[in-house]
């Protein structure tokens, strides 16, 4: 693949887009699949019917799209899914966005991932310059995860960490908390990814695509399980803020680091400084709201970058400043109709 901009690059680095309420935007999340080997409750449907393949945008484009954001200001790249490494070539996306690593013209590269392709990739993933991955792990026991996955081998998801440990990047593990299904794990889970030098996040499960009554039954606010997890550890809360929905403490007898993201019981719009863009090319200016803009058709429409540029100056101009989930507990019906795997978490 070659990109777009290396030969402009400016001295400088770029002045960030700056939203209509002052928020720089230098984080941009990437979705390269909404395809996934799992299927988890919270996330699909167990009969989930895929975009097909010619909706998507090839890796060429993914990458012409990376290179327009770093080059309006962009310090972070996340790539997401749907399960990013089930991405028929994705090493070729990743070993070329690492040029703007090697350039200085991005900060971090960086993915999520339920793991089930990590021992087959960390190397790869460490040799391009990812420094840190995300892997989402909601239980430690077999059938449990085979439950909440319908079809997910904890096994490989293991040895994928296990991998990753070993060739050098920092594991954060976020884990779904859920109400009768993996509360009880949410003490061990901590002392198993501290003992193992890994951070954990644990997540608040959110509205989004078709949530049955069984979800909302499923909502445990994090508010009391941090309450249960102050009776056995102390927690100090740390200033540390990344931009997004996570507030962090440390747990002063593990000496690691505990994430909590309460999409639902705070508001964390104050400080976004990220947007997200689908595998089909339409940028989301805000997870909890509908707003998009599409960038498939400036991104065809012409080899240079002016259309895009322009379209992606116009939607940062539109961001909105908050979002709107809420479970709608009377109706039983998610505040917003899109599924994760099409936003990317
Ligand atoms: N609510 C909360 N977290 C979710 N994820 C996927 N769907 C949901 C949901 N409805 C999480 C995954 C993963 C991250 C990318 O998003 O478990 O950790
Ligand atoms: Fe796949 Fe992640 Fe969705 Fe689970 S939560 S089905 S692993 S994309």
């Amino acid at each position: 693949m070659s990109g777009s901009c290396t030969e402009l690059r400016p001295a400088t680095p770029p002045a960030p887009l700056i939203d209509p309420f002052g928020r720089p935007i230098t984080y941009v999340r990437v979705s390269v699949t909404d395809r996934c080997d799992f299927r988890c409750v919270y996330c699909m449907a167990e009969d989930m019917t895929f975009l097909p393949k010619s909706d998507l945008l090839t890796l060429e484009e993914l990458d012409r799209l990376c290179g327009m954001f770093i080059a309006l200001g962009t310090r972070k790249l996340r790539i997401t899914g749907g399960e990013p490494l089930v991405r028929r070539n994705i090493m070729n996306l990743f070993k070329s966005v690492s040029r703007h690593l090697e350039s200085g013209d991005l900060d971090e590269l960086t993915l999520t991932t339920n793991g089930s392709q990590l021992a087959t990739y960390a190397e790869e993933l460490a040799a391009c310059g990812v420094r840190r991955v995300n892997v989402s792990l909601d239980t430690r026991q077999r059938d449990k995860f085979r439950a909440i996955t319908r079809r997910g081998e904890l096994d490989k998801v293991m040895a994928g960490i296990d991998a990753a440990q070993r060739a050098g990047l920092h594991v954060k593990i976020n884990m779904v908390a859920l109400k009768g299904v993996n509360e009880a794990e949410i003490v061990p889970m901590i002392v198993w990814a501290h003992g193992r030098g890994m951070d954990l996040t644990l997540i608040e499960v959110m509205p989004l695509g078709a949530v049955g009554a069984e979800r909302i039954d499923q909502y445990l606010p994090l508010d009391k399980v941090r309450a249960d997890i102050a009776r056995h550890f102390r927690l100090r809360d740390l200033d540390v803020r990344t931009g997004g929905p996570a507030r962090y403490s440390e747990v002063e007898e593990t000496g690691g680091r505990l994430g909590f993201i309460t999409p639902l019981t705070h508001n964390f719009c104050e400080s976004c400084n990220r947007i997200r863009v689908t595998c089909t090319g339409t940028l989301y200016m805000c997870l909890g709201q509908n707003a998009s803009v599409d960038l498939r058709a400036p991104l065809r429409a012409a080899a240079n970058d002016e259309l895009l540029e322009a379209a992606i100056e116009a939607a940062i101009a539109r961001k909105p400043k908050g979002h709107d989930f809420v479970i709608d507990r009377a109706h039983a019906r998610p505040a917003l109709q899109r599924y994760m795997s099409v936003t990317g978490g």
